[in-house]
């Protein structure tokens, strides 16, 4: 891979004319969403999307998510249906993903889709986002922004810390809303499936569909089924009562801890300030981290899902 000089753009109208350019030049930029940065590359341009993957080191073709600006794109590119069209008309823009099945002539880059013949769609809800779409005309292939196995990045600071000298360039919109990355929902045929718990509330999209959603009881699977993932280089230990010696502990609801997630016990505020808990408290290099339990409902779904993984084993 050859290094680069990552530039940090503005949010200005010179920084999105910039990260188009560079968008339509096959070129990758670190943008922020609603959830997360997301790394973009053009959806359609192979060498784009393998630089993807080459830049964030991960290990395998992992599908990834194509952001589009508007639902007539998504049409374009997919079987549509009325449960997409039902949810599609209360929760985007915003942190949904749905997964259906590709149409014939989609033009994507097969990487994208790592040889399914289902693709994930999101219209994100930042307008930064939404401006760069636009004014590139691509659609966006765009996985979290940080190296592979590591914390996500909810701030501009955060990806240039993860990869800088890997891309073209960050544009810079500050801490992200949400926090936590998009829900995903499989759309298909025979049923609708939570693929992945994220920052829209699965209480939420059932009420939208006035049905359960598929796989959405099964809850955490056991923390050593989990591959490593949103590690921090401290381990990590859940659902703690009482910390040990060397440890730090991730707060929620009225204690003492060394960073509180959300005081008042409110799992969007805890959402939004966990990956910068983690990344803050990773920096102090405590021997481990402690994390308080937290509720899944609401976004502590989500919540919960990430600390798992990053609880998980290491390879
Ligand atoms: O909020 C988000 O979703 C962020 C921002 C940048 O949009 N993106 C994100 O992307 O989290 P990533 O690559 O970290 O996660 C994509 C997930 C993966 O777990 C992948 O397995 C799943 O989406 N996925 C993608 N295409 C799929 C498909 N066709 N079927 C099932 N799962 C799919
Ligand atoms: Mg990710």
């Amino acid at each position: 891979m050859v290094a680069q000089d990552t530039q940090l753009l503005p949010p200005s109208d010179e920084g999105i004319a910039r990260a188009a350019q560079l968008l339509r030049a096959g070129q990758l930029v670190a943008l922020p969403t609603e959830t997360v940065y997301g790394l973009a590359g053009d959806a359609r341009n192979s060498d784009a999307v393998a630089s993807i993957y080459e830049a964030k080191g991960r290990p395998s073709f992992n599908p990834l998510i194509v952001h589009l600006p508007d639902v007539d794109s998504a049409k374009e590119l997919v079987i549509w249906n009325e449960r997409a069209q039902v949810l599609a008309d209360a929760h985007w823009p915003g942190p949904l993903t749905m997964v259906l099945p590709l149409r014939e002539g989609h033009g994507l880059s097969p990487l994208v889709t790592a040889g399914l013949d289902t693709v994930a769609l999101r219209l994100p809800a930042h307008p930064l986002a939404r401006r760069l779409m636009r004014e590139s005309g691509c659609a966006l292939a765009a996985p979290s922004a940080n190296p592979s196995g590591k914390i996500s990045p909810t701030t501009a600071t955060h990806v240039m810390a993860g990869l800088s000298g890997r891309i073209a360039a960050v544009l810079d919109g500050g801490a992200c809303p949400v926090g936590v990355e998009s829900t995903i929902i499989g759309v298909y045929d025979d049923e609708t499936r939570l693929l992945r718990p994220g920052g829209l509330a699965v209480e939420d999209a059932e009420a939208t569909l006035g049905a359960p959603l598929a796989g959405a009881g099964e809850g955490i699977i056991a923390p050593g089924q989990l591959t490593s993932h949103y590690a921090p280089g401290a381990s990590v230990r859940l659902n703690a009562t009482s910390i040990q010696a060397g440890e730090v502990l991730l707060g929620f609801g009225p204690m003492a801890c060394t960073i509180n997630l959300s005081e008042k016990g409110d799992t969007r505020e805890a959402a939004m300030n966990l990956f910068p808990a983690l990344h803050q408290l990773d920096a102090m290099q405590p021997k481990g981290i402690a994390v308080a339990p937290i509720p899944n409902t609401g976004l502590g779904l989500a919540i919960n899902d990430r600390l798992s993984r990053a609880a998980a084993p290491r390879d």
